[in-house]
């Protein structure tokens, strides 16, 4: 009989891809089923996050509960960023943890498996050509992997340390992966990497010559792929060619993450990002020049070490100029393995100050993005049934759109007008088609 696999994920879309690596691993090599009760489980594993402090903490917490509440004779694993940070600490923090699998060593899950107290955290090894089996969490889209680990090394960031240096996925590989996905009905397909942008630098067999937006242009060849989204391009990275492309193909949807992390070029000095906050204006400017309906998302940190109450006013500048449609905001928070760790943390109140003011501005600049698209009608791909007979999806740029409807609707891409048009939520009607 098969066995039960119970698997909470934190984190990124990394993480979330990492954690269906995992599980297609697992069942098609060790006849596990997932379930969604811990308590029947016999294997619990929990995929972390390490980017801030506050998921760290709560790790032990959880994983002390799982040991608790366990069945009898159930493992626990430990996978992800906070494994390759924690390493063996985490066995001897909590000796009931079975084995702890780094964020970089997903494909050595069935071998960590049948060794207790197996750690396996190498930051070096090499994935990149490693086929895994599918798995995916919704029929309707596909995260597929282009690049592992990340070459950039900004001073307030763990993932350098945690998923190691960055390596490109071969593009036929990333070509095969989603022509399988999307001839299985995943028309959407989301390219991951920490620097999808800088693709193409490094490859383990050590060709050359193949960018983003070349791989943009290949992805998009795949005939039975509709959309394709990408996660997480940086600013330094976005050169003319690859706007063009962005604003050119139309496979390739509209909506641009730029994480702009600060909008003071001191700080953004400090933090090692390589851009200042003309040139992210300036691209920022040109993609809503080329790309009229363009939606922006962007992470910001407040309160980094050093930053002033003027750096944080040009942070405010850049949120009233580029007026982002959704922004992830953060207090820093000191990671160890960091160069900004040793540096003097601002006044938390300082910070949570300076947070809320920044949060305060962008709901209203949130309210009004959202009173403008009264009207207008997106073609929206609906992906998701939610409480009440609705169905939700997402237009083209990004829109969480939301309207009466049945599971007809998944999976199709349909015009809908919205008439109650809110921050989070554009709520519409099916547009009724001629036929
Ligand atoms: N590669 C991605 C980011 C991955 S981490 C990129 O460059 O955009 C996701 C976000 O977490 C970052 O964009 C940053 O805003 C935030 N973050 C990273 N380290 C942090 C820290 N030490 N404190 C607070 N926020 C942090
Ligand atoms: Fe972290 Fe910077 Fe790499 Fe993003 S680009 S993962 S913020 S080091
Ligand atoms: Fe967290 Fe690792 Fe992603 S630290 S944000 S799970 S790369």
């Amino acid at each position: 009989m098969g066995k039960k696999l119970f698997i909470e994920t934190l984190g990124c879309a990394m993480n979330v891809r990492d954690s269906e690596h995992i599980i297609a691993e697992l069942s098609t090599k060790e006849d596990y089923e997932l379930t969604g009760s811990y308590e029947d489980a016999d294997l619990i594993l929990i995929n972390t996050c390490s980017v801030r402090e506050k998921p760290v903490q709560k790790l032990f917490s959880e994983i002390g509960h799982f040991n608790k509440k366990k069945k009898r004779g159930a493992k626990i694993g430990v996978c992800g960023c906070t494994a390759s940070h924690l390493g063996e600490e985490i066995i001897k923090r909590a000796p009931y943890v079975d084995f702890v699998l780094g964020a970089r060593n997903v494909s050595k899950i069935t071998s960590v498996l049948h060794e207790r107290g197996a750690v396996e955290v190498d930051i070096d090894f090499d994935e990149s050509t490693y086929a895994f089996s599918d798995f995916r969490n919704t029929p309707h889209k596909a995260l597929i992997n282009i690049s592992i680990g990340c070459d950039k090394q900004c001073t307030y960031c763990i993932v350098p340390a945690t998923r190691g240096d960055e390596i490109s996925i071969p593009p036929e590989l990333i070509v095969q992966e989603v022509t399988k996905a999307a001839r299985s009905g995943a028309k959407e397909i989301m390219l991951l990497g920490q620097n999808v942008n800088n693709y193409g630098r490094k490859f383990s067999d050590g060709r050359k010559g193949i960018d983003f937006s070349d791989l943009l242009n290949m992805v998009s060849d795949v005939e039975e792929v509709e959309r394709i989204r990408f996660t997480s391009p940086h600013p330094l990275h976005m050169d003319d060619k690859f706007l063009q492309v962005f604003a050119s193909n139309p496979k390739v949807c509209k909506s641009m993450h730029m994480p702009l992390q600060s909008g003071s070029t001191k700080i953004l000095h400090e933090m090692k990002r390589g851009y200042s906050k003309e040139w992210f204006l300036d691209r920022a400017f040109k993609l809503r020049d080329m790309v009229p309906d363009v939606h922006i998302s962007t992470d910001i940190i407040v309160a980094f070490p050093g930053e002033t109450e003027e750096d944080f006013e040009e942070t405010m500048d850049v949120i009233d100029q580029v007026r982002f449609e959704q922004m992830f905001s953060f207090k820093y928070s000191p990671r160890p393995l960091t160069k900004a760790a040793e540096m003097t943390p601002v006044d938390p109140e300082v910070a949570s100050k300076r947070l809320k003011r920044l949060q305060d501005r962008q709901t209203e600049i949130l309210d009004e993005i959202a009173a403008a698209q009264m009207g207008k009608v997106f073609d929206v791909y609906f992906e998701e049934l939610r409480s009440g007979g609705a169905v939700a999806g997402r237009s083209d740029n990004n829109f969480m759109v939301q309207v009466q409807g049945s599971e007809e609707l998944l999976g199709k891409t349909v015009p809908v007008k919205i008439d109650n048009p809110k921050r989070m939520v554009l709520y519409g009607e099916v547009v009724q088609q001629e036929v």
